[in-house]
């Protein structure tokens, strides 16, 4: 790649995100508010580089990874192709892994993915393309990986290598312990790796043991990297790798010492870094009210003091003497940000009637207010915020429930045949469609897609266990709603993109009801995942519903799903719960009896849902309680989203 290009390329990506590298971090890096936007321009920096090359009448020659990081930049890449005639005639790729032993038409291989996602929609020459063979003998293996190598060099090196990160810091699957020299080789998967593979291959036990990657060696060797990163659950990893010493224990290190790689985040992926989380102590910063907060609930944490026990000299030895400087003491300070957070709390989070609201999340009026909780999958409602649901109908709110996808595959199969062979044994033996399900379940092969009857049972098995659980909230089977977005029914994990017909189911419901609240799943924590597209389509139809009147009156509050909090700082609205009020929310989940003991898509916790969220209440509670804020059992968490 020459110089020119690269400049080039580094002014635009930071004239499109931040860009203000500090003294903690060893790898240039750039900040994007969003992943689409973020791999646009990253298909646009391949794009230009196989433009040069053909120009030059010389091979591109592209290391490409796998994942749900890069599948954006591929969209983009096909996007150009079919729009712009970029061409990938002189283009040969080398993927950097594949999992072993795999066969190539394995729903899962690699193969598969790079098939669908990229060389089946390009004029890629077939002869041009190199991904691990999944099948090679272990005989062969060792001759492979050595000419694998040797075809990169023969084509004169990688001009550029593009890179997702694993939870474990690997880049291909060089796991923990592999070395800066290595080459491509077999390797055995770090247990975290085939955890964040599992729901993939429907259970971590179907996932292979063992994967052949390029090495190391291969990566650095490149001529120019960039590395994709996604994601909240990316930020740890992220922050270790680019502010963290060199170490076979995070591999991804090892690319500080490249010369020409940036990493691309978005604001998930980023948030752990000291100059995003911590500014203070790298920068002179500007106090909005939202890092005032930030920075105290930090230094309270960090000094083990409630607010109100802050010092003068706990701000100045923890770089915020400036903040000192603007407020005047520690005690103004403190009195301000613990009334802040004291007004996050309340009992009414659909308003209290009849109260001055000055101070409070919610408006008082109307007293009586139309809700409507939308929930990604047919449990995250009670999940996520199951207390604030109850109390909504409690203090009599009109409470819809808008339950967005089936949810049909998350229900094994054994749970399936159970229900379709009480429907057999209910309705005779000559019930059709009973029969047709007994039938495809008993010769069902492994990563067979389901029968429509079979995912049809699924789903009603879902909404079997929704209607028990909001019956049991009191809310009446008219005010719950089942959406069945059709992005989500393929089938299988892989989705379709969000489409017209989604929006405009979820923004119908919304114009139906004419809602005072909407409570949705904010889940940053997986961008490509359910949640997060279930968040667009309500996003979308917010910004297409935005001029009718009724909005004018709507307030949307963000609530997470399963896995993460809002920080302390960022929570708008605290809801507390009473112990027992923490027991009726767990019944609550408990009808949820398909997606109890043995949960299919559990990623990285092997708690029950109703355990990590109990945990998760409980701890958002006495954090609150360590600010020097009343001491409650448990807390649910809002964030308000203005539109
Ligand atoms: C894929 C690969 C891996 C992934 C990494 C991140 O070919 O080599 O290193 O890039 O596991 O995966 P995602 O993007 O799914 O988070």
């Amino acid at each position: 790649m020459t110089a020119d290009l690269i400049n080039n390329q580094s002014i635009t990506y930071k004239k499109a995100g931040t860009f203000e590298e500090t003294r903690f971090e060893k790898i240039h890096n750039v900040i994007f508010k969003s992943s689409l936007e973020a791999s646009i321009l990253v298909a646009q920096e391949i794009a230009a580089l196989i433009k040069e090359k053909n120009k030059r009448n010389e091979p591109c020659v592209l290391g490409l990874a796998t994942g749900s990081s890069p599948i954006k930049v591929y969209e983009e890449l096909v996007r150009m192709h079919k729009e712009e005639g970029l061409s990938f005639a002189n283009v040969h790729t080398f993927n950097l892994d594949e999992y072993y032993p795999m066969d190539k038409s394995n729903l899962q291989s690699y193969f598969y993915f790079m098939h669908e996602h990229l060389f089946d929609h390009i004029d890629i020459l077939s002869e041009h393309i190199h991904i691990p063979n999944g099948k090679i003998s272990s005989d062969d293996l060792y001759q492979y990986c050595i000419d694998y190598e040797l075809k990169i060099k023969a084509l004169g090196g990688l001009d550029f290598q593009l890179l997702g990160i694993g939870r474990t810091g690997h880049i291909g699957f060089n796991e923990p312990g592999s070395h800066f020299n290595s080459g491509t080789r077999s390797i055995t998967l770090d247990h975290i790796t085939r955890v964040d593979a599992a729901p993939a291959f429907l259970g971590i036990d179907n996932v292979p043991r063992k994967a052949i990657t390029m090495g190391i060696g291969t990566v650095r060797a490149a001529k120019r990297i960039v590395l994709l990163a996604w994601g909240l659950n990316k930020a740890e990893i992220i922050k270790e790798t680019i502010e963290g010493n060199i170490s076979s224990h995070v591999p991804a290190t090892y690319l500080q010492e490249h010369n020409n790689t940036t990493f691309i985040m978005d604001e998930g992926a980023s948030a752990e870094l000291t100059r995003v989380k911590t500014p203070w102590l790298v920068t002179s910063c500007i106090w909005t009210s939202q890092l005032k907060l930030k920075a105290v609930v930090w230094l309270s944490e960090l000094t083990k003091k409630p607010i109100l026990k802050l010092t003068d000299k706990d701000y100045n030895n923890n770089g915020m003497s400036g903040l000192l400087t603007e407020e005047g003491t520690a005690y103004d300070l403190n009195i301000k940000m613990f009334n802040k957070l004291q007004h996050t709390i309340t009992g009414w989070p659909g308003g209290k009637p009849n109260a001055d609201d000055s101070n409070r999340p919610e408006r008082a009026m109307p007293d009586k207010k139309r809700a409507i909780i939308f929930s990604p999958h047919p449990d995250d409602d009670v999940i996520s915020m199951g207390g604030t649901f109850d109390r909504l109908v409690e203090q009599g709110h009109e409470v819809h429930i808008a339950y967005q996808t089936s949810g049909n595959i998350a229900v094994s199969d054994e749970e399936a045949l159970k229900f379709a062979e009480i429907t057999k044994a209910l309705s005779g033996s000559n019930s059709r469609t009973a029969n047709a399900v007994i039938d495809f379940l008993n010769q069902k092969t492994d990563n067979e897609i389901d029968s429509i009857e079979t995912r049809q049972l699924k789903g009603l098995i879902r909404r079997g266990e929704s209607h028990a659980a909001t019956r049991y909230l009191g809310l009446p089977d008219t005010q719950v709603h089942f959406l069945d977005l059709p992005f989500y029914e393929t089938g299988t994990i892989k989705k379709n993109n969000l489409s017209q017909d989604d929006i405009s189911i979820v923004s119908n419901l919304i114009a139906d009801i004419k809602p005072h609240q909407i409570y949705a799943a904010g889940d940053l924590a997986d961008p490509h995942g359910t949640h997060k597209v279930c968040l667009d389509a309500i996003f979308a139809s917010l910004d297409q519903l935005k001029t009718e009147a009724f909005m004018s009156d709507c307030w949307v509050w963000l609530y997470r799903g399963a896995w993460h909090e809002w920080e302390s700082s960022e929570i708008e609205m605290a809801v507390p719960m009473s112990p027992d009020q923490v027991l009726k929310k767990r019944h609550a989940i408990f009808y949820h009896q398909s997606q109890k003991d043995g949960v299919m898509f559990q990623g990285g916790d092997s708690r029950e849902f109703w355990v990590r969220v109990e945990d998760r209440n409980r701890l958002t509670a006495e954090k609150y309680n360590d600010l020097g804020l009343a001491n409650y059992a448990a807390i649910e968490a809002f964030k308000r989203y203005h539109f």
